[in-house]
């Protein structure tokens, strides 16, 4: 049995495969591997180990539908035809929970360093403007006792709920499909249509999948119920907001700030006016890279393909 890997996982991945006696290809070169070259090596494999593997559509499993299963390094599966797989019979296996804390702990460092012009405050020194210190100047707000919107309040956003109700007392709003009954308990999260979270939030924090209902949720119509004085923070997916529409609301001052950990397409150019702008701040999708983080995504991961590849159920499946 035989896994290809499309590129280099943490250490402790390769000690479990030997260990279960499972022989392996790692992708290891630079540039990474396109559609055509993965579905190649992935003939010559039993199963598939994908970090972010670009289309993986119903073409890509109708050409490896000998694949015993794939073992997804995310907990995102937004970019793969999860339908086609599972006809083909294909389980997919993705990395649930292990990233909840690192992408929280993300959405939180994009919060602080826009509500206090951390960026900011940074080019300020390095373009020698560091001056005498005015007591009116340069000021931010506090994220204590102000109100925080979570939309989807899903495993990371209620890891969010918790950091933000219980470290700095922040009254949670929270716009889900469903109700949260565990989170309205612990954190007093209020759920409230997404027209009062835009209106009464200080801090808007998405942290929903990517689907037909999500795509492009916020454009200028949202941005401009939200409060002039609001921070819009995306760490979910690139894709939930439209860019020109967030770019327009951040020049015109419709909103205060934005914080970006993921962006529509991936990677941004090094030309985008958000890297310019001083109340916006990218981060390169870089929610769940954490050291331990990243090794429990791939103990998932290398978990679901022994698993599929001796043809049990595998421990963390995104088919139905
Ligand atoms: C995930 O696991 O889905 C993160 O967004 C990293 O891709």
């Amino acid at each position: 049995m035989k896994v290809f890997i499309n590129k280099i996982i943490p250490e402790r991945g390769y000690r479990m495969l030997e260990e279960a006696g499972i022989a392996y290809t790692v992708w290891k070169e630079k540039p990474i591997l396109d559609r055509g070259q993965a579905i190649q090596f992935c003939k010559g494999h039993d199963a598939f180990l994908s970090a972010g593997q670009s289309g993986m559509d119903a073409d890509f499993f109708d050409q490896c539908r000998h694949l015993k299963v794939v073992a997804l390094h995310s907990v995102g599966f937004d970019g793969v035809d999860i339908a086609a797989a599972t006809k083909m019979g294909i389980p997919i296996g993705n990395t649930p929970n292990v990233l909840n804390k690192a992408t929280a702990e993300t959405a939180l460092l994009l919060m602080l360093t826009v509500a206090r012009r951390a960026l900011y405050h940074h080019r300020r020194i390095k373009k020698g403007a560091w001056g005498i210190a005015k007591p009116t100047e340069g000021l931010g707000f506090d994220l204590a006792g102000k109100t925080l919107g979570i939309v989807g309040l899903g495993r990371i956003g209620a890891e969010l709920a918790k950091i933000c109700s219980r470290s700095w007392g922040m009254n949670i709003l929270y716009y889900n499909r469903g109700r949260n009954d565990a989170a309205e308990k612990a954190y007093g999260a209020r759920r409230v249509s997404l027209e009062t979270l835009l209106q009464e939030s200080d801090v808007v924090s998405v942290h929903t999948a990517l689907t037909d209902e999500t795509r492009e949720m916020f454009g200028l119509e949202q941005f401009k119920q939200m409060k002039s004085s609001a921070i819009f923070i995306n760490t979910a997916r690139g894709g939930v907001h439209k860019e020109a529409d967030l770019i327009k609301a951040l020049d015109q001052k419709i909103i205060w700030g934005a914080g970006l950990d993921v962006t529509n397409p991936e990677p941004m150019q090094p030309d985008n006016p958000l890297l310019d702008m001083d109340n916006a701040v990218v981060f390169p999708h870089i929610g769940s890279a954490t050291r331990e983080t990243r090794d429990e995504m791939t103990r998932c991961a290398v978990e679901n393909i022994i698993a599929g590849l001796k043809g049990e159920q595998i421990p963390y499946p995104v088919n139905p």
